[in-house]
């Protein structure tokens, strides 16, 4: 413990030595999400860390989370430094959606609006009209829908499934999934339920149909967080990664939070729902970074400047959309 102390008080002083600030997402180890709040930076769902990272000032921007969402900091800014901890740190929609293949699959349909999810790269946001987060999908669908626009949605199944069942849009979907998200389960979820009849169920849309249609409340990590604070309840399982009850505990003081059961979650493994790249930010991979920032572009995010011309087009409809 004391050496994670020295850790985070390094990581502290670094950051004002190098005029740095910190981004991290609710899924990032809580020391991370911490140091974030603690030294004016930010932890928040997707879509609050393009805005801030947009609107910040700051010329070096540290983004804690995942590839993507360092490539929007960057395709929004493209004059400042965003670095990352590790640059491996991907995701299984990024991954399940290469950007030749979904050209094609645009190509084969000239007709339809292209909105995609934020968890995808830059070049594939520069090939769409759209790009979305979890927490306005729905409402930009929405409003795709009633200008009479049909859709392609690409990547995520889940939440493109249950947009199109909330809005009755016409939309065409990828097959894509999270593969945290995509382990939750229903049948368990329900019989976890019975244990606890006056829980409320909290799930992110890249769940599964099934999971989605015992939610009390469907939202983005923020949508979810805040839904906590604000419930009268003071019971709630939870369908996203776990790495989010750091917030919802510090957020909502005295409640209860049980996490929802995926495929290998048993009485013996409590936390299986964890995304695995996530959880490649640390407290020792970020002072190394900014200990060795100056002489070095390893840990630097990277967009190509054609791509990222491109691509600003979607992500800055979404947030003018969202303002
Ligand atoms: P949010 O936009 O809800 O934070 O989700 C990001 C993500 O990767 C969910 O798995
Ligand atoms: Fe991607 Fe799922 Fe990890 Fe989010 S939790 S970054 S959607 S793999």
């Amino acid at each position: 413990p004391e050496q994670r102390e020295e850790l985070k008080a390094r990581i502290k002083r670094l950051l004002k030595e190098k005029q740095a600030v910190l981004v991290s997402h609710y899924y990032v180890d809580a020391d991370l999400q911490d140091l974030a709040e603690e030294t004016g930076g930010c932890v928040s769902d997707s879509l609050e860390m393009a805005r801030f990272g947009r609107d910040h000032p700051a010329k070096t921007l540290i983004v804690a989370g995942v590839r993507f969402m360092g490539e929007t900091a960057k395709i929004l800014s493209p004059e400042k430094r965003i670095l990352m901890p590790d640059l491996d740190a991907t995701c299984s929609l990024d991954l399940g959606c290469p950007a030749d293949e979904f050209a094609a699959y645009c190509d084969a349909h000239p007709d339809r609006t292209v909105v995609v999810y934020a968890n995808t790269s830059a070049a594939v946001k520069a090939r769409a009209d759209w790009m979305v987060t979890s927490s306005i999908g729905l409402d930009i669908v929405r409003h795709l829908h009633e200008q009479g626009k049909k859709i392609l949605w690409a990547p995520d199944k889940h939440l493109g499934s249950y947009i199109q069942k909330q809005t009755g849009a016409d939309m065409l979907l990828w097959q894509g999934s999270c593969l945290v998200h995509d382990e939750f389960k229903g049948v368990e979820l329900e019989l976890l339920k019975a244990q606890y009849p006056h829980a409320k169920i909290l799930v992110h849309p890249e769940s599964p149909a099934n999971v989605v249609a015992l939610a009390d409340v469907v939202g983005s990590t923020t949508q979810i967080i805040n839904a906590a604070v604000e419930s009268d309840c003071d019971t709630f399982i939870v369908a996203t990664d776990n790495g989010i009850l750091h917030k919802m505990r510090a957020a909502a003081p005295g409640k209860r939070f049980i996490e929802a059961p995926t495929a290998g979650n048993s009485a013996t493994c409590k936390s299986c729902a964890h995304c695995p790249w996530m959880a490649m930010n640390g407290l020792q991979n970020l002072a190394d970074l900014l200990e060795n920032m100056d002489g070095s572009s390893a840990n630097e995010i990277h967009v190509d400047p054609e791509i990222g011309k491109q691509a600003v087009t979607s992500i800055t409809r979404m947030l003018d959309f969202a303002a």
